[in-house]
């Protein structure tokens, strides 16, 4: 229920800035994903909002009220972790009613809850068992259940999924999800698996070495990341690398390596600039042969994966730069190894941006 805001939130450990400066709002009700590689500094963020570390600079606000020095106690929120903990020695039915006893509330009140919120997660059959006698996923959900009954507004979730196997990770993620919703919580949740932030998310923060880098709907990642790495993080782009050749009414003419010259629909950008494209795989198009498109390229087929859905290319263009393009699997015909093929793609999908600083290969490294 509560909206969180965070202005200029900075957290170090020692010479490690875990968190550099971050503003952030997070609306009242909405489903919230920090979304980043490993060590980008999720998890200092959640427990900066929990109030389990303290801020070097900044303010935290929950609501109206500025909580930089309320205890976690005080704060109405849920945690759920990654690893299961749940209280060992507790079965599901007293780690439930923990919080709302532990609240001093009335016996037949807390009792009531906890019916409630075990119904909601649909654990209500197993509210004898302990937690070594349940799964995963049901141990996620008891885990729920408890940050609920204990009256939380705000839910902080950090990979509550990563644990699971993957069909019980989908289920629940959109279990959950159905929860704050009905709810109307708040949630922030920590993942670093970006189809699961894009499935479940109302907006996404994209982190990268302690900085968001870019805040917005799934949607909106997507179709416009404003940086390399979002197009890198955030499905996946081929980056074909190029010099502006010429700007016109239309577009963009970047020369790639090998003298192929493409064009691009954007428009501000100078002649002599060392430039990156950013293409998603699904966006080219393939033909058998040669073929004289907008933005043709020859190339050879060097590999093709069958994953299912969808049937993945990787084409090794005429200038040697290898590109990814998936096809949907159950339309058209597929191509085989070795096959001369032409590569296009629609100059309108096909954002650019500046040649980063530190070189591409490291821009895009997740480490
Ligand atoms: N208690 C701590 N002491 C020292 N370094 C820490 C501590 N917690 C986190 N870090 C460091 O801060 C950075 C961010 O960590 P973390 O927030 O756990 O990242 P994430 O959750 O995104 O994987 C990492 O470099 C990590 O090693
Ligand atoms: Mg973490």
């Amino acid at each position: 229920m509560p909206d969180v805001r965070l202005v200029n939130v900075t957290k170090k450990f020692g010479k490690i800035v875990a968190v550099n400066n971050v503003s952030l709002h997070v609306h009242d009700k909405e489903y919230f994903s920090l979304l980043g590689p490993s060590g980008c500094g999720k998890t200092t963020l959640l427990r900066l909002i929990a109030g389990l570390i303290q801020p070097d600079e900044g303010e935290i606000y929950i609501g109206d009220r500025l909580v930089n020095d309320v205890p976690p106690e005080d704060r109405d929120i849920g945690f759920v972790f990654q690893t299961f903990a749940l209280f060992p020695h507790m079965n599901a039915w007293d780690n439930v009613v923990y919080g709302p006893r532990v609240k001093g509330f009335h016996v037949e009140k807390a009792e009531t809850i906890g019916h409630e919120v075990l119904e909601m997660v649909r654990l209500h059959e197993r509210l004898d068992a302990f937690p070594n006698e349940l799964s995963g996923g049901m141990m996620q959900r008891i885990a729920v259940a408890r940050a609920l009954a204990a009256g939380a507004e705000l839910l902080l979730l950090d990979e509550p999924l990563g644990q699971l196997d993957a069909k019980v990770r989908n289920e629940l993620r959109y279990e959950i999800r159905r929860m704050v919703r009905d709810l109307d919580l708040t949630a922030m949740h920590v993942t670093h698996d970006q189809s699961e932030a894009m499935a479940i998310s109302d907006r996404i923060a994209v982190m990268k070495k302690g900085k968001i880098l870019q805040v917005g709907t799934p949607k909106e990642l997507y179709m416009k990341p404003k940086s390399i790495f979002v197009a890198h993080f955030i499905g996946e782009s081929n980056f074909l690398e190029g010099y502006v050749l010429s700007i016109n009414s239309e577009g963009t003419v970047i020369e790639l390596r090998g003298g192929i010259r493409v064009k691009s629909a954007e428009k501000n950008w100078k002649e002599g600039e060392r430039v990156v494209l950013a293409i998603r795989p699904e966006t080219f198009f393939v033909e058998k042969g040669v073929k004289k498109n907008k933005n043709s390229i020859l190339g050879i087929v060097e590999r093709v994966t069958f994953e299912g859905t969808n049937i993945r290319y990787e084409v090794r263009l005429k200038n040697q730069d290898l590109v990814v393009v998936i096809k949907p699997s159950m339309i058209g015909e597929w191509l085989n190894i070795g096959e001369k093929v032409t590569v296009s793609f629609p100059p309108e999908k096909a954002p650019v941006f500046a040649y980063p600083e530190v070189g591409l290969r490291e821009e895009i490294s997740v480490e």
